[in-house]
């Protein structure tokens, strides 16, 4: 498995999503401003590893914070933070990154300034680790939902490059797999990036796991078939009452397979719950460039001037979500009860 973000030395390196599976290049970042960059134009994305890269950004913009004072280097570390925030609105992992980093040096005024920045990287550190473990155990709870021999649905791309490793939707799924169960994996493509095509299906082949890609439009023929026996995706933010807001077409995905009695599992460690809203009707859904669909690579295929909407991200309501799996367990509705327990 490579690695999604690591420290190299000095500085944050992640791979540079855009171009997998072709190309397995390094995105450098010196600075914060780097990583807020290759959020932005989704040199990683994914909601946890959109968490694991923000904590990283803020250690490398605590570092280049110069004030000696306290004082001075927090209120220019609260700035770099805000600015880390506007980063994607979807997924609430930035926001909950940002939010522990920031507790932590606040809670560190007794020490200087110099130990304060050497121990945010520590922390930024700690976050990756902490992250992989957390996927390694989402896997331990959710492969016991995937029955010997079945065919799991996936949409977009919830694995090892999603997060800090191994995955959400695809640590379920490496777990069974790992488990002997001879799972078989359909890969939705994932207009208009492409995250199922390009890299899910690159992992899932890289971890011997089989896989067939499908163009998105197909998968309620198949589900009608009963050539899908589950489907499991990843989630961007999670309303306390069990909506979840995911890569665009997961809404889709859940009403055919609710209309097709298939189960819809979501995959997701309890830092992408966002337990300050009610509903997915308050998550914010980001709108992305209109070149994303009108252009097919570098080439042009729509007529010029053509109008284009291209939210990133839908809402599927808990209704149509049969469980949530998380690293202290499985929520089951009714989700409001379920979340609660954990805030
Ligand atoms: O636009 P992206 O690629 O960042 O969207 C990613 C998704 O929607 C994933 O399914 C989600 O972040 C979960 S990743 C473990």
């Amino acid at each position: 498995m490579i690695p999604t973000i690591e420290w190299h030395g000095d500085h944050v390196r992640m791979i540079d999503q855009r171009k997998l599976p072709g190309r397995t290049e390094w995105f450098t970042c010196r600075g914060y401003r780097d990583v807020i960059k290759g959020i932005q134009v989704m040199v990683i994305r994914g909601a946890p590893a959109i968490g694991v890269a923000a904590a990283m950004g803020l250690a490398l913009g605590a570092r280049s914070i110069r004030s000696k004072s306290y004082a001075a280097f927090m209120e220019k570390f609260e700035k770099i933070a805000h600015e880390m925030l506007l980063a994607r609105p979807t997924a609430v992992n930035l926001r909950w990154a940002v939010e522990r980093m920031t507790r932590f040096a606040e809670n560190m005024s007794e020490l200087p300034v110099k130990k304060i920045q050497s121990a945010l990287r520590q922390e930024s550190e700690k976050i990756l680790a902490e992250d992989i473990e957390i996927n390694r155990r989402m896997g331990k709870h959710g492969q016991g939902l995937v029955p010997k021999g079945s065919t799991i649905l996936t949409h977009c791309n919830a694995g090892s490059l999603a997060t800090g490793g191994y995955g959400t939707a695809l640590g379920v799924i490496r777990a069974a797999h790992e488990n002997g169960k001879k799972i078989k994996v359909i890969a939705d493509e994932t207009r208009p990036w492409l995250q199922g095509l390009r890299l899910t299906a690159f992992e899932l082949m890289e971890d011997g796991i089989p896989v067939s890609v499908i163009a998105d439009n197909a998968a309620g023929s198949l589900m009608r078939q009963k050539k899908i026996d589950l489907v499991i995706t990843g989630a961007d933010r999670i309303a306390a009452n069990g909506d979840v807001a995911n890569k665009i077409g997961t809404y889709q995905v859940a009403v055919l397979a609710k209309t097709n009695r298939i189960p819809f599992y979501v995959a997701a460690p309890i830092s992408t719950i966002d337990y300050t809203i009610k509903n997915g009707d308050m998550i914010p859904v980001e709108e992305r460039g209109p070149e994303e669909i009108y252009r097919f690579g570098k080439r042009e295929i729509g007529p010029s001037g053509v109008s284009v909407l291209n939210p990133a991200f839908d809402v599927t309501p808990a209704s149509y979500v049969s469980a949530i799996i998380t690293e202290k367990g499985i929520i089951r509705p009714p989700y409001k009860k379920g979340i609660k327990r954990y805030f």
